[in-house]
């Protein structure tokens, strides 16, 4: 068996793969030097249109998902229903897909946001944060049609994960010590998206903030 920070490093190791700065290189853009300049699935959608946007999500999404949900179907000693020890470590794999998307090594440590990759590695701690997951994206969704700003619907639905995640362990009936665990993580993952908004929350609040047509626009 491999050691359990193996785990953690092929987690990070997937996160930290830049698509929108590799998509935006294949696209003919810098998308550090256009939009935001955020290394990320909406500043690609924002330069090169939504095809490309959506792309950079799923697979941002694929690359937190992936190795969270492989972590837990591979390794016995990993995974939900299993105590709030293995759930312990599990989470913490989750957290290593964020934090290598969030601090790539390969653009100096500078990398997204953390929101689509935060998606999957929520939806890949099956099933205690799926649900949650699932129905933070619908928050997302709601908000960036509604309001137009992305940054914004990345926020609230930062926001909305935690007691989502909270009501979810309540109605499957998790034990407290080991829903703690996963609540834990939703809060650390949702403080860590809304710090890297700050820049964001700011241009909201002074009425500069760039809609994305593409987010707000027809399907
Ligand atoms: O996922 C990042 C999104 O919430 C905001 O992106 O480029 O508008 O700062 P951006």
């Amino acid at each position: 068996t491999l050691p359990l920070w193996s785990w953690h490093a092929i987690a990070f190791a997937c996160g930290s793969i830049p698509f929108a700065f590799l998509l935006g290189r294949l696209g003919g853009v810098d998308v550090r030097k256009v939009g935001s300049g955020n290394p990320g699935a909406s500043n690609l959608g924002r330069a090169l249109g939504r095809r490309w946007g959506v792309g950079c999500f799923v697979l941002d999404v694929l690359k937190g998902a992936v190795p969270v949900a492989a972590a837990a179907a591979l390794d016995g000693r990993l995974g939900a229903g299993s105590g709030p020890g293995p759930a312990a470590v599990w989470v913490t794999v989750a957290a290593a897909a964020v934090l290598g998307h969030v601090f790539t090594p390969w653009l100096g440590f500078r990398g997204g946001k953390g929101v689509a990759t935060g998606l999957g590695a929520t939806l890949g701690l099956w099933p205690v944060v799926t649900g949650p997951a699932v129905l933070a994206f619908g928050v997302w969704v709601a908000v960036a049609k509604v309001s137009g700003y992305v940054g914004l619907a990345s926020v609230v639905a930062a926001l909305a994960l935690v007691p989502l995640t909270g009501l979810w362990a309540w109605v499957l009936g998790v034990a407290a010590a080991e829903a703690g665990v996963f609540l834990a993580l939703v809060a650390a993952v949702a403080a860590l998206v809304i710090v890297r908004h700050r820049g964001n929350l700011a241009r909201l609040r002074a009425g500069t903030e760039s809609k994305a047509a593409w987010a707000s626009g027809p399907a």
